[in-house]
């Protein structure tokens, strides 16, 4: 009796002690979306649901609109970084309406001569897959803090620099009421669009726009470029930032169990992790590796991809294996293709009332 009774407490103490085990996995009560926009982990809504400060996102707006609060932007959509192939720093994208400048705008803030983006110290930064564009007439927009580079264009009122109309829909090359200028590559933490007057000289005024954008190359967002006035009117433009992981405790690193870049075999586990410490914090970026898809932020979140079981783009079956008599086969982080298996009729029976075969395979069973 006394033997089943400690039996039953030792029970209870596991159960108690496997449950109070620190955790850092996710509680499945945390919102998944914001509207619909994905908030995937460590950005979060909710206490315990974000992994620290900078990753707190509030669904404002009846719980429609995605605002991550430490630096102050609606966000419009969270990338987890790509897969990786080889040692290369893994970063995840986020988009964020961010305030566009003008000049002589009509309406409210129809000046706003200079806007700065300033992610010091956070783990955002600006991503050279931004475009400077600027729509008026003979006004300059220019980028600020990117020394040594100067970067910049003019937006000018010569009709003769129009484009014919097919050329006009999806660039603003030429130069006329609308004008372009790529961002430096490692543009980092700090950048601010400037607009002015191009000659210092202008008597007329109209409405000049200058923003960083990551839509240039969507002619389709913006319905009648030469209307300056209506971007005006939108406020805000798309901006694309590149972001990695700020954290301050180690356990969280060490509880993803990825390989990392010093690893000869970072490469064999479901998950790579690049780590810069800092004194105060270390900077973390991990993806999964190629053959695995998911989230590299929580602990086992990148699952192995099925290559066999991979669609095309028209939803037919991608043939992996094109050798004839070779079938897919699934293994982690990979493929292989093996024959397929054969079967011999080795003999036949009769039975009272019936043919039987007997099988045998050959090679493996999959
Ligand atoms: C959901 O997404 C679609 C397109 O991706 C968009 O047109 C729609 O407005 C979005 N709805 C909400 C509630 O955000
Ligand atoms: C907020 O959402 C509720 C439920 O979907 C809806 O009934 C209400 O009209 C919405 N309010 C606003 C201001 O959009
Ligand atoms: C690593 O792979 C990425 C994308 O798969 C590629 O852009 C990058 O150039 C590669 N880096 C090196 C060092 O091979
Ligand atoms: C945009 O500009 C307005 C007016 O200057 C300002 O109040 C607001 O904080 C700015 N928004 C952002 C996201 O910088
Ligand atoms: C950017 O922000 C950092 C930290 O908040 C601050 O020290 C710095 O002065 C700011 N720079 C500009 C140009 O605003
Ligand atoms: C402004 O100055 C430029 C360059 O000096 C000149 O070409 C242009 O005609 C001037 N425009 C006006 C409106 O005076
Ligand atoms: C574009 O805007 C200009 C200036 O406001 C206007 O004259 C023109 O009709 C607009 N074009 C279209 C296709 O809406």
């Amino acid at each position: 009796m006394r033997c089943v009774f400690w039996i039953h407490l030792c029970v209870l103490l596991l159960v108690f002690i496997t449950s109070s085990a620190p955790e850092l996995t996710i509680s499945s009560s945390c919102p998944s979306h914001c509207g619909n926009i994905s908030i995937p982990y460590p950005f979060g809504i909710g206490k315990d649901c974000y992994l620290n400060d900078w990753y707190e996102i509030r669904c404002i707006h009846n719980s429609s609109v995605p605002f991550l609060t430490t630096i102050q932007k609606e966000v419009v959509r969270i990338d987890l970084p790509e897969p990786v192939n080889n040692g290369s720093h893994p970063y995840g994208l986020i988009r964020v309406k961010a305030n566009i400048t003008s000049m002589g705008c009509s309406g409210g803030n129809g000046h706003n001569l200079e806007e700065v983006l300033n992610f010091t110290g956070t783990p955002f930064s600006i991503s050279e897959d931004n475009t400077l564009v600027a729509f008026g007439c003979n006004s300059k927009a220019t980028l600020t803090n990117v020394e040594p580079s100067i970067v910049g264009c003019i937006s000018s009122c010569d009709p003769s620099l129009e484009l014919p109309q097919f050329l006009k829909k999806s660039s603003c090359y030429g130069g006329f009421k609308c004008c372009n200028a790529r961002t430096p590559a490692d543009v980092g933490r700090l950048i601010g669009v400037k607009i002015e007057s191009a000659y210092g000289n202008e008597t007329r005024q109209e409405c000049n726009v200058a923003f960083l954008t990551d839509e240039y190359d969507q002619p389709s967002l913006w319905p009648n470029r030469t209307d300056s006035s209506r971007l005006h009117a939108g406020k805000y433009a798309t901006i694309q930032l590149k972001w990695q992981v700020l954290a301050s405790h180690p356990s969280f690193e060490e509880s993803l169990v990825c390989g990392q870049n010093f690893d000869d075999d970072f490469y064999s586990k479901p998950c790579y992790c690049d780590v810069v410490h800092f004194v105060e914090y270390s900077y973390l970026s991990c993806a999964c590796t190629n053959g695995y898809e998911g989230n590299p932020y929580t602990p086992n979140g990148c699952k192995d991809v099925d290559e066999c079981k991979k669609l095309q783009d028209d939803g037919r079956r991608l043939d992996l294996c094109t050798k004839s008599g070779e079938i897919c086969h699934n293994i982690p982080g990979s493929y292989e293709c093996k024959p397929s298996y054969k079967a011999l009729v080795t003999y036949i029976g009769k039975s009272s009332n019936s043919i039987y075969f007997h099988f045998l395979t050959l090679g493996e069973i999959i």
